[in-house]
């Protein structure tokens, strides 16, 4: 088969991640990463071109002639970049701005949800703080209270109480959370443990690609502000196959026939967060990317390669593909975060050690690096480095990015000590 020349969109852990399996590809002939990351240069040519800016990174896609565009970040399907891809006939893998509502609108998910009675929260959508109240009146604490659109993750409040949940309300109609809070989704507070389940779909069909649980509170023991994830590990013992094989079927599936029958085909990553509650698993919200950290553990842990897998989704092929194969292993990711993250995290720190190899088993993700004007390496966002590690058990994984983080530094960084809890505790 002729190699191909593959465009990777994205700048963070995830897109490392991604870049380091699809290098290793024999498929891969060219690869190139808008904008990428000094982590990513190592593998990828990188292309000043940012996420955001669809014109431009068609206009990259052509001159490069990509065969093949991977699409990292969820910000670059809500510029419509796949429909602009598809336009001039380039295989993308990632969703149409229409179809990628399943992340960008909280309202359209739970209307979608509904339509189709996949198993979610009981919930409201409201424009106006009186009917919000009205039916706020009708659920138990905590209430949860949701800006509709994209507010990075920061846009969901826990409101212990009345009080705080109708400040809360306020607070999103009044623009805290700009466009994004113009409506409000109000939900039943679930009850139980969370993880994540990704799928891949082709528009017509999805295969299963891998699980994992995430750490969203940025200090030990789950307290502190939510983030964008602290640190992840696979496979997670509570989802087991059961658990797996009713989201399936009862998600899953129901998602990606259902998008297609509204002419809507779901294409790229289907990623549920769900809720293992007592009644089952619950769908929380879908993203349309993978998730970050949760990539990275996943790549680790891939067996086969990724790009005939991407390629196919991409290009409506998915039921004659190969199905991706796993390692036995267990994986883990632990984040190395700047110091004030995420309410002000501090750029420019130095960053020692990042760059060694470590051989098999751990592997160091770039996410928030740069270089300074002397070629140093130095944080540039909130999350920097991504310290991974597989292991024959989690034990083995997590004492091996345990002692790869103690060769590395980032002035005034930190991390949890305490990934993978939930499964290291119940042994
Ligand atoms: P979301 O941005 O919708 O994923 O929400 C962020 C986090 O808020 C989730 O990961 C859950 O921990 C929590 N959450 C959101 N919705 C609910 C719900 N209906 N019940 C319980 N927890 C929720
Ligand atoms: N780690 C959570 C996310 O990517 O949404």
């Amino acid at each position: 088969m002729e190699k191909l020349t593959i465009l990777l969109v994205g700048s963070g852990g995830r897109e490392h991640a991604l870049a380091w399996k699809i290098a290793q590809s024999p498929l891969c002939g060219r690869l190139v990463a808008a904008p990428g990351n000094p982590g990513i240069a190592a593998v990828a040519e990188l292309k000043p071109v940012k996420a955001t800016d669809a014109d431009g990174l068609v206009a990259l896609a052509q001159e490069i002639g990509a065969n093949l565009v991977v699409v990292g970040p969820e910000s670059a399907l809500e510029v419509g970049l796949a429909d602009k891809l598809a336009e001039i006939g380039v295989p993308c893998f990632g969703g149409s701005q229409r179809a990628a509502q399943l992340e960008t609108s909280k309202a359209f998910t739970k209307d979608f949800c509904k339509r189709h009675g996949l198993p979610t929260a009981a919930y409201g959508v409201f424009e106006d703080a009186a009917s919000a109240g009205e039916f706020l009146d009708t659920l138990e604490a905590p209430f949860v209270i949701k800006a509709d659109g994209l507010a990075a993750g920061k846009g969901v409040v826990i409101a212990p109480d009345r009080a705080s949940a109708d400040a809360a309300v306020v607070d999103m109609l009044g623009g805290r959370f700009g466009s994004a809070g113009a409506r409000v989704v109000i939900e039943e507070f679930m009850h139980g443990e969370e993880a994540s389940l990704f799928a891949i779909s082709d528009g017509k069909t999805a295969v299963l690609f891998g699980a994992a649980q995430d750490h969203k509170r940025a200090y030990d023991g789950d307290e502190g502000p939510n983030t964008g994830g602290m640190g992840t590990y696979s496979p997670p013992p509570v989802l087991t196959d059961a658990l797996i094989e009713q989201a399936w079927r009862e998600l899953i599936v129901p998602t990606v026939e259902g998008m297609a029958a509204e002419g809507n085909p779901y294409v790229g990553v289907l990623y549920a967060g769900l809720m293992l509650t007592e009644a089952g698993p619950k769908l929380v919200e879908y993203n349309a990317r993978f998730g970050d950290p949760e990539c990275q553990v996943l790549m680790l842990r891939l067996e086969s390669d990724i790009v005939p897998t991407l390629l196919a989704a991409a290009k409506g092929e998915l039921a004659s593909a190969e199905p991706p194969k796993w390692r036995d292993e267990a994986a883990i990711c632990v984040v190395l975060a700047a110091e004030g993250y995420p309410d002000a995290p501090k750029t420019g720190g130095l960053i020692q050690g990042a760059e060694a190899d470590y051989g098999h088993e751990a592997e160091i993700f770039h996410a928030g690096t740069a270089r300074d004007p002397d070629g140093k390496l130095v944080a540039s966002g909130g999350r920097v480095l991504n310290v991974c590690a597989l292991g024959a058990t989690l034990h083995e994984a997590r004492d091996v990015a345990y002692a790869a983080l103690g060769t590395v530094s980032l002035e005034g960084g930190f991390y949890r000590s305490d990934i993978g809890w939930r499964a290291l505790s119940q042994h």
